[in-house]
């Protein structure tokens, strides 16, 4: 990860017509950085809450990207198995339903390689992965590259929680949003209609994954596994905010806590301190309590019918989805 003096300027930002565009970077221009004073902000308000709160895209550096991906391994965490599982079967009816593919768009894309299983059914002339995890992507496009010479990569740093912006050069036509890993899930419904929204302007089809309703005893444990990598996901999120707020956390204060929300439908994560804690940053400083918690992720599960209606109220149409053999997991296509 950089130190702020060796990055002194910020890269080339491809676009900054929309107001959320002004961090919109070619990968290969960016290198992960300290935060800016609107993250600064958003940070500080989120800790000097009663109920402290970060938002959840810091869980994702380089190292909380290769936790991530080892997560996706483990017995307990079904969803990336389920999800394979759905477009391994189904790539050629998603591709019959979505050709002519011209721009292949990867929310979130991680390692790239959900993506990648899906090219030879899709056959983009372009594929434009978007992170914010820049490092890790960085690498993972590296890897692509050598794999497919021919296919024009073009990724984006870019925090899609505040609605995609996509460089002017992508093609009008043939746009399809690849959203898998039930990321969608990390954003209230409210914010998440209102990136759907975003989408269908941007007249894309949309591919988005979405992890189901299900019993508690299948959900806790994939949050909370046996091995605790999910507990170091979520604890490296406090070295992570040292990083881009300056503040002093330490790890060894905090332990990991999950546990299934029913009312809400949704996974919460918790870091709880352990001890009394007193953490500053500058200009600002806070004390926990023992037992007092930071809220650092949500993962929404829906039924088929409600993110159906979800994303009928986003003005898509021609919903078609696809779900895993033990109905887990549910893939949806859909267009405005
Ligand atoms: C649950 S992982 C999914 C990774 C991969 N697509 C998969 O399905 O296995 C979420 C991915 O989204 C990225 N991410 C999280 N929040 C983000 C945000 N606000 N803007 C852009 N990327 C984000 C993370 O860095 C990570 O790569």
């Amino acid at each position: 990860m950089a130190h702020p003096q060796k990055h002194p300027q910020p890269a080339r930002p491809l676009q900054t017509a929309a107001p959320h565009a002004a961090r919109l970077r070619l990968v290969e221009q960016a290198a992960a950085r300290p935060g800016t004073p609107a993250e600064h902000l958003a940070l500080e308000a989120g800790l000097l809450a009663p109920n402290a709160r970060i938002e959840p895209k810091y869980l994702y550096d380089a190292l909380g990207s290769t936790l991530f991906s080892a997560i996706t391994l483990l017995p307990e965490y079904y969803p990336t198995r389920c999800e394979a599982e759905i477009l391994a079967a189904h790539d050629q009816d998603i591709a019959a339903l979505a050709q002519p593919v011209r721009t292949l768009i990867d929310l979130g894309a991680g390692d790239c390689v959900k993506a990648e299983r899906l090219l030879p059914a899709l056959r983009p002339a372009c594929y434009m992965p978007v992170d914010i995890s820049v490092d890790y992507l960085g690498q993972a496009v590296q890897r692509l590259k050598r794999g497919h010479p021919d296919l024009d990569i073009v990724p984006i740093e870019q925090d899609f929680s505040a609605g995609l912006t996509l460089p002017p050069r992508l093609a009008q036509d043939g746009r399809l949003v690849f959203f898998p890993g039930s990321s969608i899930g990390n954003l209230d419904p409210a914010r998440a209609l209102a990136l759907l929204r975003n989408l269908a302007s941007l007249d894309a089809q949309i591919l988005i994954g979405v992890d189901r309703v299900k019993a508690r005893d299948i959900l806790e444990p994939a949050y909370d596994d046996a091995l605790h990598l999910t507990a170091a996901f979520n604890l490296n999120l406090l070295r992570h905010v040292n990083h881009v707020l300056g503040s002093d956390f330490d790890a060894r204060d905090w332990e990991h806590h999950a546990r299934y929300n029913e009312a809400e439908q949704r996974v919460e994560m918790h870091l709880r301190a352990l001890r009394d804690v007193r953490v500053a940053w500058p200009g600002e400083r806070r004390h926990f309590t023992p037992g007092e918690t930071i809220h650092t992720e949500n993962s929404y599960k829906y039924t088929i019918d409600g993110f159906e209606g979800l994303l009928r109220e986003a003005g898509y149409r021609n919903i078609r989805h696809w779900s895993d053999t033990r109905d887990w997991f549910t893939v949806f296509h859909a267009r405005r």
